[in-house]
């Protein structure tokens, strides 16, 4: 029924899923401690772009079709111990306060489409929770002051509590991890939490100021890709891969899964540092030209200095000195670096698509390709 070349709207795939992410997620964090509770829910207020579930959920449904690996046996159909998600038993004990018998039942989706696992279901929620304790935690380190539009958690409630509250979603989200009972998939998000840390050190160190007036070189950028990969792209293809595993995909498709989750990951976050100087902080909802101000360097800035060796001194004073970041930004706009930056996300947003190009036909695969492709074209 669907015109073939029309595009697809990847969220209409999972819709029926989608709907209730927010509402689920806000079950999850449900603490008897009300300013706690308070806290730890603040960003799900705001309506984000749930970027990660949605890819989760589409990747689930494209892997669904594909082949399954040998030794794979159902956890909803396998006798014996009883590996299947009881949603009605995660919410009793992390939420006590919770009624545990109405209160998911009701929301579950019925409707929902049968080739989700509730599993598969589970760990869109779980890459949204460590994505938001990440947000929590970058804030104090960026001293933002807004997110999604609205004051940022640390402004609102303070440092304290807004790490504390990261901290809370990632014990959180750790609890629903375990029980979805799979060691590999517990072992993928714990490494995309280390990971996290990993790049956000990788910048830090990266803010050390060096005199010297360093020179652009090849590892320059090799160094951003990493810190990238690390910081953002860890999250996109490990959960990619987590989804096809519990889908009990074969070892050819979860590596599939995790190449488009890896270059989605890696071009989303080339789009977002291209963003941070090409938009408006009320386009973004959230500071514009941060980058310059927090000493960082990034593809945009590391594609003009190649061009512009002038650029090493101010890389080095990681733009301290006055005028430092808006003769920055002027010269990255008056460079191609923006547009190589474009470029290259362009590159890696192929790759996605190329990297899952054979799989089945289908409207979520065609979610997939659309998603990469919408990531590239996005503004905000
Ligand atoms: C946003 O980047 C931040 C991240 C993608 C990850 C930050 C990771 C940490 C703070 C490590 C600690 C986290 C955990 C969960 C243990 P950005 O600052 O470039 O983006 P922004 O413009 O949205 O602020
Ligand atoms: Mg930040
Ligand atoms: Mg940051």
């Amino acid at each position: 029924t669907k015109d073939k070349g029309m595009t697809v709207d990847p969220l209409r795939t999972v819709a029926k899923e989608m709907k209730f992410l927010t509402g689920n997620i806000r079950k999850l964090l449900g603490s008897g401690h009300p300013s706690l509770d308070r806290v730890a829910k603040y960003y799900t207020q705001a309506e984000g772009k749930h970027i990660r579930p949605l890819i989760v959920l589409l990747m689930s449904r494209a892997t669904h079709l594909c082949p399954k690996a040998a030794t794979f046996e159902n956890p909803q159909t396998s006798r014996g111990i009883d590996t299947s998600i009881s949603p009605i038993q995660i919410l009793a004990d992390v939420n006590p306060s919770a009624n545990p018998l109405t209160a998911y039942d009701k929301e579950m989706p019925e409707e929902g489409n049968p080739d989700i696992l509730p599993s598969q279901r589970r760990l869109a929620e779980i890459t949204e929770l460590i994505h938001t304790a990440s947000l929590l935690h970058d804030d104090v380190i960026d001293h933002s002051v807004s997110r999604r539009g609205s004051p940022s958690a640390n402004l609102q409630f303070g440092n304290k509590m807004a790490v504390l509250a990261g901290d809370f979603l990632l014990g959180r989200a750790s609890v629903a991890l375990a029980r979805l009972r799979n060691a590999e998939v517990v072992e993928l998000l714990s490494t995309v939490i280390a990971n996290l840390v990993e790049g956000e050190f990788m910048q830090l160190k990266n803010t050390e100021r060096d005199e010297r007036s360093p020179k652009y070189s090849e590892e320059t950028l090799q160094y951003y890709l990493q810190k990238t990969y690390l910081k953002t792209a860890s999250l996109i293809s490990k959960s990619c891969r987590a989804s096809a595993l519990l889908g009990g995909a074969d070892a050819a498709t979860v590596d599939a899964a995790y190449s488009y989750g890896r270059n989605l990951g890696l071009a989303f976050q080339l789009v977002d540092d291209m963003l941070d100087y090409t938009r408006s902080g009320a386009e973004l909802g959230k500071p514009a030209g941060a980058d310059l101000e927090l000493g960082l360097a990034t593809a945009p800035l590391l594609f003009a200095w190649k061009q512009m060796p002038e650029l090493g001194a101010l890389v080095g004073r990681k733009f301290e000195q006055e005028g430092d970041v808006q003769r920055a930004r002027e010269l990255v706009l008056q460079s191609d670096g923006v547009e190589q930056t474009r470029a290259l996300a362009q590159e890696y947003s192929e790759k996605a698509m190329s990297a899952i190009a054979h799989f089945p036909e289908s409207e979520a695969k065609d979610g997939l390709m659309e998603m990469a492709h919408k990531t590239i074209k996005r503004n905000k």
